[in-house]
């Protein structure tokens, strides 16, 4: 039998389907085209309404295919679905699945594939909105971390240290897609990141939603004398937060990056911010959600900070990194910053709007990933009125990219002359694209054709910067 994983949504979800695959696997399904598949899988994202139009949209197409083909594959639906959207969807579908079930899936799946040809619709229907719930219970737990993933690249890998969320902020669907926050015990995280460096993985990439709020409660005190040495103690039985956690995949030896993401400034300390130049793994970048520059909506968004509370934690950020990160022996130590901004949020008024782009212009964000707000069913900004129109959406975040590109380059062109470390990605026709170690596009002009660079480390002298990226030649 065959399937196919349709993955939406962000890196959290390409490393849970990543999970997903390995328990299809074993169960012996082979990968197919969405055409020929017994088992279609959407993985879903919730975080923007285009998102879960997309999906509903590519999600049509394939079905109407299968039924020209007269195939009816089992269609099944998990990742972040919002309760609304769970029980719209449910009657269309075979199953819901939620990933934190992961190690049950198996089981469910060939039971429902049994009785998929004897029972009726409308028996599936019921059996369906049994297997979600009434559509709003959560599981708190996530032993589905354990599953040893099928990692999608040889070189580059997504762990995921935590998952869910308890910060609310008032326009994000996520609590209500993945839950409370659940960190992994850190002993099986720095399993799976030894095992991976052992088979010479390059690029390690530790994933959250709110990674720098990990706190892991459970700790194994075998594991915790195996992983102490005589430079860094750890008791028996501590709970592990997430810079002592980054202190301990530091010291796995190896030639290897290590990056996370998603930070909240919140929870940007004092010690995370020392790590950042104290790990000599930890790559010069940081990705740290702004979502706008006015208090009022920052206050309306329970984002609990303000403009300047922001503004001096990049200050300081930018100033620790510059006075102690003598490891990076390349370029000028600079740290690259990117942020994510919504416009349009209820109630942002142009002066709001102006106090976030002159804030961007103030930071010089690296990169930014600008949205136009979205209400979300069920989240406490839905209930406000979103009054301003999509043209003026869409016209604010293009001022706001217009900033952007006169920043990034900015920043891009102070490194056009220095040598930089750099994962290759890709090759074609005589060119390499890569990650600078600030996670920068740079494409390399090769000399040639034959050099096998996937999955290494180069050193890539910068001769030319764009907003977007950088062009350069190996040194
Ligand atoms: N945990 C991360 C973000 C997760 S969602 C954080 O705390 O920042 C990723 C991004 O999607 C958010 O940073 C936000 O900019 C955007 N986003 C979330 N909900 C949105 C909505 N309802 N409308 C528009 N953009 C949204
Ligand atoms: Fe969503 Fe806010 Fe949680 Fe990020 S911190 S996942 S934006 S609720
Ligand atoms: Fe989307 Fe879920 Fe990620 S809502 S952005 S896939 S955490």
């Amino acid at each position: 039998m065959t399937y196919h994983l349709a993955t939406f949504g962000c890196q959290m979800n390409l490393s849970d389907s990543e999970r997903m695959v390995a328990i299809l696997t074993k169960m012996n399904l082979k990968p197919a085209a969405p055409a020929q598949a017994d088992i279609l899988i959407f993985n879903l994202c919730s975080v923007r309404q285009a998102a879960v139009d997309r999906v509903w949209g590519n999600f049509k197409g394939r079905m109407a295919k299968g039924k020209r083909q007269n195939k009816k594959p089992l269609i099944i639906l998990t990742g972040c679905i919002l309760p609304a959207d769970k029980k719209k969807l449910a009657p269309k579908v075979d199953l819901i699945l939620d990933i934190k079930d992961l190690n049950s899936w198996s089981g469910i799946i060939i039971k429902t594939l049994k009785h998929k040809n004897t029972k009726t619709q409308k028996q599936y229907n019921n059996e369906t909105m049994k297997q979600c719930g009434n559509g709003t219970k959560i599981a708190h737990r996530a032993d589905y971390f354990a599953v040893p993933p099928q990692y999608s690249s040889h070189f580059s890998a997504f762990v995921p240290i935590m998952t869910g969320c308890n910060n609310f902020c008032a326009y994000c669907a996520v609590p209500y897609t993945r839950g409370r926050e659940y960190s992994r015990p850190a002993e099986e995280i720095t399993t799976e990141v030894g095992n991976l460096i052992q088979n010479g993985y390059k690029e390690i990439i530790l994933l959250g939603q709110n990674v720098n709020s990990y706190q892991s409660k459970i700790f194994n005190p075998a594991a915790a004398g195996q992983i102490s040495n005589s430079k860094f103690q750890i008791s028996k039985n501590t709970s592990v937060n997430f810079p002592t956690l980054l202190k301990l995949i530091n010291k796995i030896p190896g030639n290897y990056w290590l990056s996370f993401i998603t930070s909240h400034p919140k929870d940007m300390s004092d010690e995370l911010m020392k790590c950042l130049t104290e790990c000599q793994h930890l790559i010069p970048y940081v990705h740290l959600p702004l979502q706008s520059g006015s208090d009022k909506i920052l206050k309306a968004m329970n984002r609990k900070y303000t403009a300047k509370d922001y503004t001096k934690l990049v200050r300081k950020i930018r100033m620790i990194f510059a006075l102690n990160s003598h490891h990076y022996s390349h370029v000028t130590p600079r740290l690259a910053i990117s942020t994510d901004i919504i416009v349009g949020f209820p109630g942002e008024t142009k002066k709001d709007f102006l106090a976030t782009a002159d804030l961007m212009k103030k930071i010089k964000f690296d990169m930014a990933y600008l949205a136009e707000y979205s209400p979300r069913p069920g989240t406490a900004a839905a209930r406000l009125k979103d009054k301003i129109s999509h043209k003026e959406k869409t016209r604010r975040r293009q001022i706001l990219n217009e900033i952007l590109k006169t920043t990034a380059l900015e920043n891009n062109q102070k490194l056009v002359g220095k040598t930089t470390e750099t994962l290759v990605e890709s090759t074609k026709d005589g060119l390499a694209f890569g990650q600078t170690k600030m996670m920068k596009n740079v494409k390399i002009k090769l000399e040639s054709k034959k050099q096998n660079l996937i999955g290494k480390f180069v050193d890539v002298k910068i001769i030319k910067a764009g907003p977007w990226g950088l062009e350069g030649k190996l040194t």
